[in-house]
C-alpha cells in the first residue's frame, strides 16, 4: 500500500556512507522531525549526518494525512487532564512555534500549502460532552477555538469547534525542501543505513555503529519514530497506534475544511491536489499495532464510508496506513534518552500530531545540543511520571504482558505443508517455536514469528502483508526484514 504522499515525491537527492567518518551529531531517521534538527544544527554551522535505514520520509511522515494544526482533537483536555491548564498552553505555544517555523520554510522555499478551517466534530451526545470539555480546555490554553453547528458535512452532527486558518501540506514536498536545505548546509543525507548501537567512548564521543560500519559523534539524535537502544524504556510508556487513510477522486463539492471526529470509529479529512486531480482523504479506524485481525476490512470500511457520504469515485486511487505513538500522559517525550548516558536524545509520542509536535521537538533539540533553551521547552519536556500517567502505563503494560503471554501460551497448532491462501498468514509450532508462514504474490514465506525486540509473537496483518509485534509495535515484511518499530534487527529465518 502506497501513500499519495510517496507516490508523488519530489526526487531527494542522498549522499553516499562513508564509515569512520566523526561528525558533530548524528540523527538517525530522515522523517520530519530528523531532517528538521538535522537542518536547523547544519544551518548553525555544525558537521552533521543523517542516517537512514529506508528511504527519506518512508515510515510515518511519508503516510501521515499532514494536517497543520493547532486544533487536535481532544489533545489539549487530555493534557490538562493529566497535567494542568500551564502545561497545556506551554503544549500550544509549542505547537505555535512549530507550526510557524514550518509555514515559514515552506514560504521561503517555495513550497506550496493551503491554508484551511480545522473543525473537531461530534455525532453524539457524548462525543458533545468531549468537545464541551475541549472547547474550555482551548480558551484557558489561549487557542481562539469558536463552538459551531455550521459544518460542510453532509450528514448530522451534534457541534463541532473550528479553528481558523490552519494548514495542510504534502509531506513529501516539505521533506525534499528540508533535505535540500541540510545538504546545502553541508548535512550528508544517507539512505539505507540501518543504526543498530551505540557506545560512549573515552574522549572521543560516541561511536554510532551501523549495518555497513561505524562512525562517530559528539551528540546522537534518535529521530527514530519510537526511539530504539532505548534503556530508558520509553518503549514501554508508548502506545503504538496504526491508522488507515484514503484517497479518492473528487466528483463533485466535498467540504474544504480538514475535519475530525471525537467519536468512534475515529473519522479525519482533508482534501488533496496531485497532478491535477483533486482527492478527499479520509482517514481512521485505528488500533492498537498487531491486535486486529484482518486488517483489510478497516480500509474497505473507510472506502465504503467515504463513498457513501461524499462526491467521489467509487474506489480508492490509494489506500495507506501508518502508526504513531501515544505516549501516556498525553505529552511528547523530547530530550536526553535516560539510563543512555549523555548526548543521547530522543524526541517521540506525537499521538499522531506530529506535523507542529516535530518541528517543535527540533527546535527543543537543536538548542539544547548548541547550547540553549526555549523558554516553553524547559517545563514542557521536562521528565515527569504524572499519577494518571502511571495508572495509564500500568493499564498498557498490563496488555503488552497479557499479549506476550497470550501469544506464547495461545493454542498454536502445529504447523501443516498446507500453503495460506494469498495474503493471508499463519503463526503455528514447529519444535516448540512459533513460526510465520504467508504466502504473498503466490510465493510462501517462512520465519521466525517471535519479534527480536523483547520476544513477542507475531501477528499477520493483511492489509500491509507484513508480519506486526502486538507488544510495542514493530514490523516486518513477508520474509522478515525489518520496515519500523523499536527492533533493530531483522527476523530469524524459521
Ligand atoms: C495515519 C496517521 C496520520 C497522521 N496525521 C497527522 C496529521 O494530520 N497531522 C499531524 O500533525 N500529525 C499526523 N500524524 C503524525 C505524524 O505523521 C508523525 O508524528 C510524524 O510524521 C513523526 O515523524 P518522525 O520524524 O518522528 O517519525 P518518522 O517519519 O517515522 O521517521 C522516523 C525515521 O527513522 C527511521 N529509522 C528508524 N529506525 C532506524 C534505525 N535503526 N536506523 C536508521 N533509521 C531508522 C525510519 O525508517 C523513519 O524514516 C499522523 C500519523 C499517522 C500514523
Ligand atoms: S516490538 Fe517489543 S517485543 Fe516486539
Amino acid at each position: 500500500m502506497k501513500s499519495l504522499w510517496l507516490d508523488t515525491a519530489p526526487v531527494i537527492s542522498t549522499d553516499p556512507f562513508d564509515p569512520g567518518e566523526s561528525f558533530d551529531t548524528v540523527v538517525v531517521g530522515a522523517g520530519l522531525t530528523g531532517l528538521t534538527t538535522a537542518a536547523l544544527l547544519a544551518r548553525s554551522g555544525q558537521r552533521v549526518a543523517v542516517l537512514e535505514a529506508r528511504t527519506v520520509g518512508a515510515v510515518s511522515t511519508g503516510n501521515t494525512t499532514a494536517k497543520v494544526s493547532l486544533l487536535q482533537g481532544t489533545q489539549l483536555s487530555s493534557i490538562t487532564s493529566h497535567h494542568n491548564a500551564d502545561i497545556a498552553r506551554q503544549y500550544v505555544e509549542a505547537n505555535h512555534q512549530g507550526k510557524s517555523w514550518l509555514l515559514r520554510f515552506c514560504d521561503e522555499n517555495g513550497i506550496g500549502y493551503e491554508i484551511r478551517d480545522a473543525y473537531t466534530y461530534a455525532t453524539t451526545e457524548q462525543g458533545l460532552k468531549s468537545l464541551r470539555k475541549e472547547h474550555e480546555a482551548a480558551r484557558a490554553a489561549g487557542l481562539d477555538v469558536e463552538f459551531t453547528t455550521d459544518t460542510e458535512l453532509p450528514f448530522e452532527t451534534t457541534g463541532a469547534l473550528r479553528l481558523r486558518d490552519q494548514a495542510q501540506i504534502h509531506p513529501l514536498a516539505l521533506l525534499g525542501g528540508l533535505a535540500q536545505d541540510f545538504r546545502a548546509h553541508g548535512g550528508s543525507l544517507v539512505e539505507g543505513v540501518r543504526v543498530t548501537g551505540a557506545r560512549h567512548q573515552d574522549g572521543s564521543g560516541i561511536k554510532v555503529l551501523t549495518n555497513h560500519g561505524e562512525v562517530s559523534a559528539r551528540h546522537l539524535v534518535l529521530a527514530t519514530g519510537t526511539p530504539i537502544l532505548d534503556r530508558g524504556g520509553y518503549f514501554a510508556v508508548l502506545k503504538p497506534q496504526r491508522s488507515y487513510a484514503v484517497a479518492l477522486p473528487v466528483t463533485g463539492t466535498v467540504p474544504q475544511g480538514m475535519y475530525l471526529s471525537v467519536d468512534s470509529p475515529t473519522r479525519s479529512l482533508r482534501t488533496a491536489e496531485s497532478n491535477g486531480i483533486s482527492y478527499l482523504l479520509a482517514g481512521g479506524n485505528g488500533h492498537t499495532v498487531g491486535r486486529k485481525k484482518h486488517t483489510q476490512e478497516l480500509v474497505d470500511d473507510l472506502v465504503g464510508w467515504t463513498v457513501e457520504n461524499f462526491a467521489v469515485g467509487s474506489a480508492a486511487s490509494y489506500a495507506w496506513s501508518a502508526q504513531d505513538y501515544s505516549p501516556a500522559g498525553s505529552l511528547p517525550y523530547v530530550g536526553q534518552l535516560p539510563l543512555m548516558g549523555t548526548n543521547i536524545y530522543a524526541a517521540t509520542g506525537y499521538n499522531k500530531w506530529g506535523m507542529t509536535n516535530a518541528v517543535a521537538a527540533s527546535l527543543a533539540l537543536s538548542a539544547e545540543i548548541l547550547g540553549g533553551e526555549n523558554p516553553w521547552a524547559r517545563e514542557l519536556y521536562k521528565p515527569r511520571v504524572a499519577p494518571l500517567d502511571a495508572a495509564s502505563t500500568l493499564r498498557d503494560n498490563a496488555e503488552v504482558g497479557l499479549e506476550m503471554l497470550t501469544g506464547w501460551t495461545a493454542g498454536l497448532v502445529n504447523s501443516t505443508d498446507t500453503a495460506p491462501p494469498e495474503g493471508q498468514g499463519t503463526v503455528s509450532r514447529e519444535h516448540g517455536k512459533p513460526v510465520g508462514t504467508c504466502t504473498v504474490a503466490g510465493t510462501t514465506s517462512r520465519v521466525s514469528a517471535v519479534c527480536p525486540h523483547l520476544k513477542g509473537i507475531l501477528n499477520w496483518n493483511d492489509a500491509e502483508q507484513s508480519w506486526d509485534c502486538p507488544l510495542h509495535g514493530s514490523r516486518f515484511t513477508a520474509t522478515g526484514t525489518l520496515l519500523e518499530g523499536p527492533a533493530v534487527k531483522d527476523l530469524d529465518p524459521a
